[in-house]
């Protein structure tokens, strides 16, 4: 029966990482996928989660199955941290929240939905977008198409073109936004042109979904919320996928959610109502364990304070090697202005390296990077930033 099947590609991120950790060369770097590292190369745990594990483990009562969209604490701390205390979306109670297996498993969850309620949707990804958006989304059986997002002339945002596809886009679409820290580009639009996309994407009758993955690695917790806060406006619908993967350093917890944002109550007790059938279908209900961490997390004062540092410790490290990468690109003589790299918000830097110069990187000099040219930031030390760029000046030449 198995003998027809053929193997599959890597994974374009993922993928990386498996062959990274099968290469012999002892001086190899990884800035593929999108982990935190410390300036000592390590993905640590959070203090303030490590305090919750403690509490948790006390307090745990039982392992019985959770609700199928998960505890209803983690849903109004996952609100309450999206949008901020007492937003009308929240005390209206037209936001329902499901606990999901990481942003991806919210991102699937959101794909089936879309599927059998919206057979005719297609779903608008930006040009370009994260490798698995496509993937997650022709596996539910989501037809797809893109609009474009980034100037790569400019190194900045494409947004008279991006409002002029949205314009065109036919109404009952869902156009899939990155909530910030684009993931790869890592170029984000301003409080203002949120506003702008939101009138736009509201005006021509398109469901905004919200790839929320990154909040607190831009400018901070509540920043990072403009472009949500400037479509959760009174009555609007939209969907939000939140990861806790990177702001709470707990990629191997799975640990995400997906909220739905109806007209009113009743709309969203409806929605709800078939995205539970969804996850039971798909996976039953999900894992408890790193929700309760960001439940405990957010629910206590001190601990939540204790995150928060730890959030802004972890943005200023990556900001500060963004600052060491341009410095050591320029003093190992690779030409060109990299200067737009400290404009860039989040883990990524979109270096403009092309895939030939990625392999090259790869092969010649086992610096694993992903082929769009994205460099893992969060990855980058004081030890490998050399190494790195001196490698970049001779695939560059
Ligand atoms: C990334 O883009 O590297 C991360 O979101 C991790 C992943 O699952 O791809």
């Amino acid at each position: 029966m198995f003998d027809h099947i053929e193997p599959a590609p890597r994974d374009p991120i993922l993928g990386l990482s498996e062959s990274f950790r099968e290469d012999p060369n002892p001086k190899k770097i990884n800035l593929s996928v999108g982990v935190y590292q410390d300036a000592t190369g390590k993905t640590p745990i959070l203090e303030s989660v490590r305090q919750a594990g403690k509490l948790v483990l006390e307090r745990q009562k039982s392992m019985s199955y959770l609700p199928i969209p998960g505890s209803p604490a983690y849903a109004s701390a996952v609100q309450r941290l999206m949008f901020g205390d007492g937003h009308e979306a929240v005390t209206s109670n037209r936001a329902a929240t499901s606990h999901t297996p990481g942003g991806t498993g919210a991102l699937r969850v959101a794909g089936d939905l879309i599927h059998q309620q919206f057979p005719k949707a297609t779903v608008w990804f930006t040009q370009p977008t994260w490798p698995n958006h496509p993937q997650i989304f022709a596996a539910a059986g989501v037809p797809t198409k893109s609009f474009p997002y980034f100037d790569a002339k400019t190194n900045r945002l494409a947004f008279g073109e991006a409002l002029a596809a949205i314009e065109k886009m036919p109404a009952g679409d869902v156009i899939l936004l990155h909530g910030c820290c684009h993931n790869p580009t890592g170029i984000d639009p301003t409080p203002d042109e949120w506003k702008k996309l939101a009138d736009a994407v509201y005006g021509r009758g398109l469901l905004p979904l919200l790839d929320f993955a990154y909040q607190g690695f831009a400018d901070g917790i509540l920043e990072d919320a403009s472009g949500l806060l400037a479509f959760a406006r009174p009555g609007a619908e939209l969907m939000v996928c939140s990861s806790f993967s990177k702001n709470f350093g707990l990629y191997c917890e799975r640990v995400g959610a997906l909220t739905i944002v109806a007209k009113d109550q009743k709309a969203a007790d409806t929605v709800q109502s078939q995205v539970k059938a969804v996850i039971r279908a798909n996976y039953s209900n999900p894992p408890a364990h790193g929700a309760e961490l960001v439940t405990t997390v957010l629910s206590d004062a001190e601990l939540r304070k204790q995150w928060e540092k730890e959030v802004a410790q972890m943005r200023d490290r990556i900001n500060g090697m963004r600052e060491l990468l341009v410095k050591t690109l320029q003093a190992k003589g690779v030409p060109g202005d990299y200067s737009f790299i400290t404009r860039q918000r989040g883990m990524f830097s979109f270096s403009g390296l092309t895939p030939p110069q990625v392999e090259a990187l790869r092969k010649k000099y086992a610096i694993y990077i992903v082929g769009s040219g994205r460099i893992n930031v969060a990855g980058i030390t004081e030890q490998n930033v050399g190494p790195l760029c001196e490698a970049i000046a001779e695939v560059v030449k």
